[in-house]
């Protein structure tokens, strides 16, 4: 695989990144991935605008224009053959030396990583017509969920609870309401209304999730933007989540409680449908 460092396409195994680097450090980094259908990479400009924001969040700096991320994306998909799959890319500020929890002087130049990996049935993902399963388990995360930064630790702890749970993910508690998926924005749906929570600094604000309300808008739907419990979701008549890497993916069981007939339902397949036609 070839994958982009600094200005350099090298071979995966030449790529080198200093042990002082902060994101290796501190976890002082941000990231974006997108999906890449046909050989296109979807929602550029909104993953271009929230990697932007993160990285003013965190007074980072980074000279690429869009145009040049948008070239990167593209010789990188070109030169990896991929015609399904991801873009990974992480902007990490950098290291100017030892250790330290100052940032370094400015001008340091940043870590600027992207690497793809091929995923051959992205759009026809099997899990979608089954449907997955979710624990919930407290939100422990920090209270600046709205920057995407590298710090997945208690994500990742949280898939491990899944899994050994045998399910498929978790969803994120706190102040007895949902904030969000472990790696994705989370929905139910009542009749032919949709409830999600409202953007806050408590949850990501999805790119997939902006387009889908844009959609769903569209066909008629009717949208509630406001917190629920895990209660509510068990009494709904359909569960969904949306990120960048599942699209729309129905969700049929929240913590051993079986949503409607155990299969997607209607308006979550309706959706998934209407996301990937409109964005491809
Ligand atoms: N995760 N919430 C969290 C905590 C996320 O990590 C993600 C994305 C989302 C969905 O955002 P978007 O629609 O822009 O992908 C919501 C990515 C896919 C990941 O970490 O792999």
């Amino acid at each position: 695989r070839i994958v982009y460092l600094n200005g350099d396409y090298l071979p995966e195994e030449e790529a080198k990144i200093s042990v002082f680097d902060r994101g290796f450090v501190m976890g002082d980094a941000v990231y974006e991935v997108t999906s890449v259908l046909g050989g296109k990479v979807l929602e550029f400009e909104g993953h271009m605008a929230r990697l932007e924001r993160s990285m003013n969040e965190l007074e980072m700096h980074c000279d690429l224009t869009r145009d040049e991320w948008l070239a990167i994306h593209r010789e990188l998909i070109a030169r990896n053959g991929i015609d399904e799959g991801l873009v990974y890319l992480q902007v990490s500020r950098g290291n100017a030396g030892d250790r330290d929890f100052h940032y370094p002087p400015e001008g340091t130049p940043p870590t600027v990583v992207l690497y793809t990996q091929a995923k051959p049935n992205l759009a026809d993902d099997p899990k979608a017509k089954v449907g997955i399963k979710v624990i919930s388990l407290p939100d422990l995360r920090w209270h600046r969920r709205d920057i995407k930064t590298v710090q997945l630790l208690y994500p990742s702890m949280a898939k491990m609870a899944a899994e050994k749970a045998g399910k498929n993910d978790a969803w994120f508690v706190e102040g007895g309401y949902v904030t969000e998926g472990s790696s994705n924005n989370v929905y139910i749906v009542k009749g032919n209304k949709i409830v999600t929570r409202h953007l806050s600094e408590d949850i990501l604000h999805g790119i997939t999730r902006a387009s889908l309300l844009k959609y769903a808008a569209e066909a008629q739907m009717e949208i509630e933007e406001r917190p629920f419990t895990i209660e509510e979701a068990q009494g709904a008549d359909e569960a969904f989540f949306t990120s960048a890497s599942a699209f729309v993916m129905p969700v049929v069981e929240i913590d051993g409680v079986t949503l409607g007939a155990g299969s997607p339902g209607p308006v979550a397949a309706r959706l998934r449908e209407i996301y990937l036609d409109e964005s491809r």
